[in-house]
């Protein structure tokens, strides 16, 4: 190759170098915007919450009785105000939220907000199966346990235990911040149960540990199959709900999305119970090794605390889910409503954007909202005809 043609190459290099330039300008400008977009969401939301407020103080003073027709209008006011609320909901998982001082602690100051739900499911999945795999390793090792009395395999396994927990609350952590409505206990009880671990690994192998050692290994066993039932009712939820972002009539999907949550409630209940039956006789079983045989390390006391704890926990958080469940019924539906079409219009954008040439042509923007702002308007018309159908 001569020089000039190898300066002939640079210079093609430079105009393609330049071009680059003019696509980072352009991204950095839509950073900005997005910015400031951001900003406005959220005042906006704020604005909306603010009246909001102001409009259900109001509210307060029909309490006593009132006419047939006023008390339709309130009905239908408190019907909207649950739906609006369902709705900001939604469009603040489109905004980035702040971590909790956990995730601070843990991960420094770094942001961990998932801005598309199609990605959070997608996300929510990943942490499932994430669940599943360990389960499958911890009852392997659990089987093996069973089997060997080897104090490497016994640690190994407690040590897997300690790491799958911890790993868990970070997980649940991440997830809450993404807008999960994962009880507070379950998150608790990861943090329990890694503490529990931590206690069980260094719990010296003496004369207590050899009795108690196979009762606990039998609990795992038990606990693996039943977080197995748990993973295959949770991926069976976020199956439907991937579908309803995809069903044109979202409503069906409503129904289909309750009546398996229902089917598969009744189905894991028995189960969970049988488990906390089994902490609970796990923690009755180290009361007694506390007092006999004697000089019980400390150990034991507090296992046999640890696990009365989870046993009340999750026996009164359980029985707590079911009836908030038929009680918040009109919530719940408002909240998939919501999040389906927010489901939906992220696959459109995304199937728009596609098709169009992304090199920084400022007409991107203009081309991708009209199809976005007629479906939304299409959703709006479609979803309050359908509402009113099931009212
Ligand atoms: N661990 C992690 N996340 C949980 C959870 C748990 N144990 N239970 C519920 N969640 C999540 C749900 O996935 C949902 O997440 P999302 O908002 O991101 O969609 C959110 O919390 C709200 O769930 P909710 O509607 O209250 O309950 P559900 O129908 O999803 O599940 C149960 C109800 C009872 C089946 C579930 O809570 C459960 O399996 N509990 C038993 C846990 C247990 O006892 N483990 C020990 C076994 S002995």
């Amino acid at each position: 190759m001569d020089i000039e043609t190898l300066r002939s190459e640079w210079d093609e290099l430079n105009r393609e170098y330049t071009e680059l330039e003019t696509c980072n300008r352009r991204y950095i400008e839509l950073l900005e915007q997005l910015y400031q977009h951001q900003q406005k969401c959220f005042n906006e939301i704020k604005h909306q919450r603010y009246r909001m407020n102001q409009i259900t103080a109001s509210m307060r003073q029909f309490k006593g009785p009132v006419g047939g027709e006023e008390k339709e209008k309130i009905d239908d006011l408190q019907k909207m105000s649950l739906k609006r609320k369902a709705q900001l909901h939604e469009i603040e998982q489109s905004l980035p939220a702040k971590s909790g001082r956990y995730l601070q602690i843990i991960l420094g100051d770094v942001n961990v907000s998932i801005l598309n739900r199609n990605d959070k499911v997608r996300y929510k999945d990943d942490y499932e199966k994430f669940k599943l795999i360990l389960n499958v390793i911890g009852l392997i090792m659990a089987f093996f346990n069973l089997i060997f009395n080897y104090r490497a395999l016994e640690l190994a396994f407690i040590f897997l235990l300690v790491w799958y927990y911890c790993t868990l609350t970070i997980r649940e952590s991440i997830l809450k911040v993404n807008g999960s409505r994962i009880k507070g206990w379950w998150r608790a009880h990861h943090f329990i149960s890694t503490v529990a671990a931590g206690v069980l690994l260094v719990w010296p192998q003496g004369e207590h540990w050899q009795l108690f050692r196979l009762q606990f290994m039998y609990f795992n066993v038990y606990i693996s199959i039943v977080q197995y039932l748990q993973f295959g009712y949770q991926k069976g939820l976020l199956y439907r709900l991937k579908a309803l972002g995809e069903r044109h009539n979202m409503d069906i999907t409503i129904e289909g999305f309750h009546s398996w949550m229902w089917r598969g409630l009744s189905f894991l209940l028995p189960f969970l119970f049988i488990g906390y039956a089994f902490q609970a006789y796990n923690a009755w079983t180290l009361f007694k090794l506390a007092y006999y045989p004697p000089d019980a390390p400390w150990h034991v006391s507090v296992m046999c605390g640890l696990f009365l704890l989870l046993f009340c926990g999750n026996i009164a958080t359980t029985m707590w889910v079911v009836p908030e469940k038929i009680r918040e019924r009109a919530k719940e539906r408002y909240r998939l409503q919501s999040m389906g079409k927010s489901m939906k219009l992220s696959k459109e954008m995304k199937n728009s954007a596609s098709d169009l040439d992304i090199s920084g042509n400022s007409q991107t923007a203009t081309v991708i909202a009209p199809p976005l702002v007629a479906s939304t308007a299409a959703e709006t018309s479609t979803s309050t005809a359908t509402e009113k159908k099931a009212n």
